[in-house]
């Protein structure tokens, strides 16, 4: 694995294999061991209502962490990603598993209509242009009666701790505007109804950072004060400031699950 540190994360997850793959997995491990990325995570797996022997696919699955959650649950859990870096290192992770991982890009999933009874997809939208295209595939895969479940942030809600100031302001704007589809969380009920998927029910839960590092790692605050160094040299500053006080940041979960009609 080699990695490119200027790209801010959210263009790396975007295509992983051609930009930064440790970069991602350190910010998707962070997630995995945080207790709120875990709970939310939890109240994801709970609404797929997952029973013994049924059929589970988690699209952009990354590291297969939560194909391996499915899998305790009792489902034949299969996980799709575009990424073969971050699929090698899930098949390795979960080989004692009989989870079993695709490659496949999220708008063209190579499963036939109507075979899986719990289709997910988890902080990938952010990341794809046109998401419609998306969820209508997750709907196409997934059985009548089976659910459909998206769980995403909505950048509206970012919270960057510290004093406020312009820059901070500025450094939050920046992690905003990186995102493909910063606004994703709440547009999910109405990409799941368009994509024929009834009986809608929504969950949100905060997703804070504590301390310098796990905040670091997953909103990549140091790479985006860096950046704008150059034009604002204060920006180290802030930096500085953040770094040594009590750092923090935050951002709203918005889960939204249907059944398909
Ligand atoms: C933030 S990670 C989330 C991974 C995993 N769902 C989790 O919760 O840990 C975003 C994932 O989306 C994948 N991805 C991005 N674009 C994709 C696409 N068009 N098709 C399939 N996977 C994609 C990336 O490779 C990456 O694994």
């Amino acid at each position: 694995m080699t990695d490119t540190p200027s790209l801010p994360l959210p263009l790396g997850f975007r295509d992983v294999d051609a930009t930064a793959p440790e970069q991602c997995v350190r910010c998707l491990d962070c997630l995995h061991q945080l207790p709120a990325g875990r709970a939310y995570k939890a109240r994801a797996l709970a609404a797929l209502q997952l029973v013994a022997g049924c059929t589970a696919l988690d699209v952009a699955c990354g590291l297969g962490d939560d194909v391996a959650q499915m899998v305790a649950a009792g489902a034949r859990a299969v996980g799709a990603d575009r990424s073969r870096t971050l699929l090698t290192a899930a098949e390795a992770r979960h080989a004692a598993s009989s989870a079993t991982f695709h490659l496949a890009d999220a708008k063209a999933l190579p499963f036939a209509s109507g075979s899986f009874d719990a289709v997910r997809i988890d902080r990938a939208l952010q990341h794809i242009a046109q998401p419609e295209l998306v969820v209508r595939e997750m709907a196409r895969v997934t059985r009548r009666g089976g659910v459909v479940l998206c769980a995403e942030p909505d950048w509206g809600t970012f919270l960057l701790g510290g004093p406020h100031s312009a820059l901070g302001e500025r450094i939050q704007h920046d992690w905003i505007r990186s995102f493909e589809n910063p606004w994703i969380g709440r547009a999910l009920p109405g990409l799941l109804s368009a994509a024929g998927v009834g009986e809608l029910q929504r969950e949100e839960v905060w997703l804070p950072t504590h301390g310098f590092a796990e905040s670091d790692l997953l909103f990549d605050i140091e790479a985006n004060a860096r950046k704008l160094a150059g034009a604002f040299p204060e920006a180290l500053d802030w930096l500085d400031h953040y770094r040594s006080g009590e750092a923090y940041a935050g951002v709203l979960m918005l889960i939204s699950w249907g059944r398909k009609h």
